[in-house]
């Protein structure tokens, strides 16, 4: 990377931040948007802090994530402001002196105090103030106005070049972190210590990654937020996946991988679900409504399973039946990029309003159309999972399914492949499969 590019992109992403900053605030009456870096949260009754999240309203405007008790300050026709805390204390690491690319593009005030913040505010009343409730001090208490937020995190998808780089670098990050991952697996490691090496490889623990790592062997594969990590590895070791991510600035990846211990037939399984899934990256084109890359990925993935002696029906019919959503029960992917969840996935207009998911599919997260800038995640899976297999049978739809087919796959766990792709005005722009294929 560099930083030479990141330099060079970041006054046009300003710019483009400014534009909607002074729209968002013209509707909502307001003169400055105000926004808290956020604070540190304690546990109930104890003095231990939980990890500092900065608040994505704040992060979108500068690379900074660690700087609890800051505040922005956005002026249309000023240079924005930063409030920069950095108090004396001996007992943290206390943040370091801005420095960067985007310092010369701030007007910045360090403090010492968090209360000192409110000397270099300006008017409350005039202000459209984003954040969470913690995060007020005196007089500047968040009103987070709805047309203001639904303005920019409907504008929040699409994202500027200088923020594909940022996912680019992070992506970068997280194909490494996964070779590590793919080798400690082969080397007989258990879930615990290829988390391990993934955070070695990655430069990365579990404050700074995006998500928490899910880093299945076996049978695990098929609970699909799985992050237990056990410490010693199965016997036998068949399969292994990974849905793992890494931060850069702010801004995140989500990679996941599926691995097959032998060049057996899940490995062959695999092989089709990537096969398919490319497929689906490729529908990410401006125009196309991003349901229907999910609907599309029911009858892929019926189609792999037919293909497999799982199924005994036709994709559409599968789909239809919702047999298919007992085998792929989560939505096809959603926005990526300052969270790995983006906001705004149902956003019908930068005014408000939600666009509804296609009946029967309860876990799509994105159901906008999709158009340059956008950047979302595609990844399809294939699992095998008792309770949803339970709930088939219990339907009558058992007859759909070779069960002897199932048993052989069920000690696998299940499939997923997942790469983050950018919306542009022509071809899409794979992310994911970049950084694998720079790091090979
Ligand atoms: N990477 C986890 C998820 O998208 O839910
Ligand atoms: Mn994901």
């Amino acid at each position: 990377m560099s930083h030479a590019t990141l330099s060079s992109l970041y006054p046009q992403h300003l710019d483009v931040l400014q534009a909607r900053a002074a729209e968002a605030l013209r509707r909502g009456g307001f003169d400055h948007l105000v926004v808290p870096s956020g604070t540190l949260h304690y546990q109930a009754f104890d003095d231990r802090d939980y990890p500092y999240a900065v608040n994505p309203q704040f992060k979108a405007w500068l690379p900074l994530t660690q700087t609890p008790g800051s505040w922005l300050v956005v002026t249309p026709g000023s240079k924005p402001k930063l409030v920069f805390l950095q108090p004396h204390d001996y007992w943290h690491v206390v943040p370091a002196a801005p420095s960067g690319y985007w310092v010369d593009q701030f007007e910045i005030v360090v403090i010492r105090t968090p209360e000192e913040a409110a000397q270099h505010l300006p008017d409350a009343a005039r202000s459209a103030i984003l954040g969470e409730p913690q995060s007020a001090i005196e007089g500047y208490a968040p009103n987070n106005p709805q047309p203001v937020i639904a303005y920019l995190e409907y504008h929040r998808a699409f994202k500027t070049a200088y923020e594909i780089e940022m996912m680019r670098q992070a992506s970068r990050i997280g194909a490494r972190a996964h070779r590590a991952a793919e080798r400690a697996f082969r080397a007989g490691s258990s879930e615990f210590g290829i988390h391990l090496a993934y955070c070695q490889a990655a430069g990365q623990d579990a404050n700074d990654l995006p998500y928490g790592n899910i880093v299945a062997l076996n049978e695990h594969g098929a609970v699909l937020h799985y992050t237990h990590r056990d410490r010693l590895p199965p016997k036998p070791v068949r399969s292994f996946l990974i849905d793992a991510g890494a931060s850069f600035g702010g801004y995140a990846c989500d990679i996941t991988r599926t691995y097959s211990a032998a060049d057996d037939e899940f490995a062959a399984m695999i092989r089709a679900v990537d096969a398919a899934q490319l497929q689906l990256c490729d529908m990410v084109r401006a125009g196309t409504d991003y349901a229907r890359i999910h609907l599309q990925a029911h009858l892929l993935l019926a189609g792999v399973l037919r293909d497999f002696g799982v199924l005994k029906i036709s994709p559409e019919d599968a789909l239809a039946s919702g047999v298919s959503s007992a085998f792929f029960p989560h939505g096809v992917g959603h926005g990526i990029g300052l969270q790995v969840h983006d906001v705004a996935g149902f956003a019908e207009s930068d005014t408000g309003g939600t666009l509804p998911k296609p009946d029967g599919h309860p876990y799509l997260r994105l159901t906008r159309t999709l158009a340059p800038g956008m950047v979302v995640t595609i990844e399809p899976g294939i699992y095998f999972i008792d309770m949803l297999l339970d709930e088939l049978k219990a339907k009558g739809l058992g007859d759909a399914v070779d069960w002897a087919r199932v048993e052989a796959f069920k000690p696998y766990g299940g499939i997923r492949i997942e790469d983050d792709v950018v919306c542009t005005d022509g071809e899409p722009l794979n992310l994911t499969r970049e950084a694998f294929a720079a790091d090979a």
